[in-house]
């Protein structure tokens, strides 16, 4: 039996590189190997962003990142997940199974909580409840597909560890293994990607690299990514550099390895080695940003491949939803 991948984007920005190196590529390096379900998380996005035309025109955008990259229809189960209702009866029953002290303790509502204290606010500011108890649906997500390996960046890690407790919870109580337990998945160098300022790379600190950019603003925003202010002359280092941790994540062993002795060498601007960057990312990304382009101009074709994903995926969320319901005596 294959293993089953799952992961979603939400629909809240134009993608960018953390998205494509954290999630996008060793996702679709999975489905290669596993029985793939990849989706646009838009009950998510609605969370933070409540304008409906940013909603609608990011899904499409996210949705044809994901297939100009390489996505396969045939191959991966590809929808979207407000398109498949069966996750909000699943994200009902969790909430049943999940202690609200699991919620208190998420990372993103301590941050929360954190910035308002900071700037004397009551501590649930801006706090809505689907923010709250957001790891829940997002165990609805994993937790309805029977899903083994969740390919993600790091900042998502606890939230598929709190899948896991809410899956144990359920299976606990009703003495069952009606839930399979998720791993999440990450590699070393793109687990966090960092952006333009050197923290993590994210829409909302406004320091990304779009990952469809053109050229001539790829190159831009990558000679604007932040450095020292070390002379040409100058050995570097390259383990605490932006560009570097940036080039690694698009480079062959033997361009990593030429461009560190460079780096220690000495009298390499970072021009240089902002240039070196551009031309790996540029080769790399060009065709994905070819096939975009065009893409883009067909939400017809883009909205019938999710239509046909969403009916696959409720077929099969419908037999785990019948299951559940059996094992809590709801028939
Ligand atoms: P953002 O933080 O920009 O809002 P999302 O939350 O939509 O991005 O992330 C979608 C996917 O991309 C998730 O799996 C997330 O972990 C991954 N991801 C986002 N930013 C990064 C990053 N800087 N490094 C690695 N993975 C990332
Ligand atoms: N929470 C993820 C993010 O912010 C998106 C997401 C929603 C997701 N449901 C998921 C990721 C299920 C993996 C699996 O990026």
């Amino acid at each position: 039996m294959k293993k089953v991948a799952l992961t979603g984007i939400k629909p809240t920005g134009i993608p960018h590189i953390g998205n494509f190196l954290g999630a996008i590529q060793p996702a679709l390096k999975l489905s290669e190997t596993c029985e793939a379900r990849y989706f646009i998380a838009d009950y998510h996005a609605i969370n933070t962003v409540k304008k409906s035309n940013v909603i609608r025109q990011m899904s499409v955008k996210v949705a044809a990142a994901w297939l100009a990259c390489g996505l396969d229809p045939e191959q991966v189960l590809f929808y979207k997940q407000s398109s498949v209702p069966e996750t909000f009866e699943l994200s009902t029953i969790l909430m049943a199974y999940t202690p609200k002290g699991l919620m208190n303790r998420a990372h993103a509502y301590k941050a929360i909580l954190q910035s308002n204290a900071e700037s004397g606010k009551d501590p649930d500011d801006g706090v809505n409840m689907g923010l709250f108890t957001y790891p829940i649906l997002m165990a609805a997500d994993i937790l309805l597909f029977d899903t083994d390996y969740v390919p993600v960046g790091n900042d998502q890690f606890q939230h598929v560890e709190m899948a896991v407790d809410i899956a144990q919870s359920f299976n606990f109580i009703h003495s069952c293994e009606a839930f399979k337990l998720p791993q999440a998945l990450a590699h070393e160098q793109s687990k966090t990607v960092v952006g333009l300022d050197g923290r993590k790379m994210s829409k909302s600190y406004g320091n990304i690299i779009p990952l469809f950019a053109a050229e001539k603003e790829l190159r831009k925003l990558i000679m604007k990514i932040v450095t020292n202010s070390q002379t040409i002359e100058e050995p570097k280092d390259p383990d605490t550099c932006s560009v570097f941790a940036l080039y690694k994540c698009f480079a062959t062993d033997e361009q990593i390895k030429a461009l560190r002795q460079r780096y220690l060498a000495g009298g390499m601007g970072w021009g240089h080695a902002k240039q070196e960057l551009f031309e790996v990312m540029n080769a790399q990304l060009s065709p994905y940003r070819e096939k975009y382009n065009a893409l883009i101009q067909d939400s017809a074709y883009i909205n019938s491949v999710l239509q046909e994903g969403s009916l696959k995926a409720r077929e099969l969320a419908s037999q785990k939803i019948k299951l559940l319901r059996g094992i809590m005596g709801i028939d």
